[in-house]
């Protein structure tokens, strides 16, 4: 069952972020890393920034958490966690359905560019990688994260966000 989350989920969304962030040790660069990579403020600060967080339930225990964020025309998925001993089996794909179904903006999604499998989550999900040019750009106008973070990371579009920023193209004169 996919359902919103609440203050009273706090501690198990930090506890499953944190115990399905360990995937990035020795992955994403050694000064982003930290443990627990995710504290209880920063999670608190994304929240008051207007995350709303869903999760997974499963015989009365959250198994899987996914965030949406509100960013004026777009809306981004953020922190997208699944506990590591359930991961695979369809949880992830649940929750991006649901989330996509409750907006109809175009949707951004950024992920950390070694993070291989969850960019191929995602474009198994339809959504193509942002040209080089381009994601930095994005990740400064609606992310606020650190500047190595931005230096390192990809942002993926679904196709609605695709069609309405392809480049037109330049008839000759
Ligand atoms: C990415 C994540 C949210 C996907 O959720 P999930 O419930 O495991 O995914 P689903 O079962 O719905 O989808 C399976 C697909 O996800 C990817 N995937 C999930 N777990 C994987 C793993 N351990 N290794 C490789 N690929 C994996 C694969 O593309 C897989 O498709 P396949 O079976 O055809 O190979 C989850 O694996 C996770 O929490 N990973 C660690 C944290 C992370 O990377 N989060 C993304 C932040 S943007």
């Amino acid at each position: 069952m996919i359902r919103h989350c609440h203050k009273a989920d706090f501690q198990t969304i930090y506890e499953i972020i944190n115990e399905a962030a360990k995937a990035y040790r020795g992955v994403i660069p050694q000064d982003s890393w930290h443990e627990p990579y995710m504290s209880k403020n920063a999670l608190s600060l994304e929240i008051q920034d207007g995350i709303v967080f869903w999760g997974n339930e499963q015989g009365g225990k959250l198994t899987g958490v996914m965030g949406i964020q509100d960013k004026r025309e777009v809306t981004l998925i953020r922190h997208a966690y699944v506990r590591p001993k359930v991961q695979n089996q369809g949880i992830g794909t649940n929750l991006l359905k649901y989330l996509e179904k409750i907006t109809e903006k175009p949707i951004l999604i950024g992920t950390w560019e070694n993070a291989t499998w969850a960019i191929s989550f995602y474009q198994k999900h339809g959504y193509r990688l942002v040209d080089q040019s381009e994601r930095e750009m994005l990740l400064q106008k609606y992310w606020s994260i650190p500047d190595l973070q931005i230096k390192t990371s990809v942002v993926l579009a679904d196709a609605k966000w695709m069609q309405g920023n392809s480049q037109p193209t330049i008839n000759a004169p």
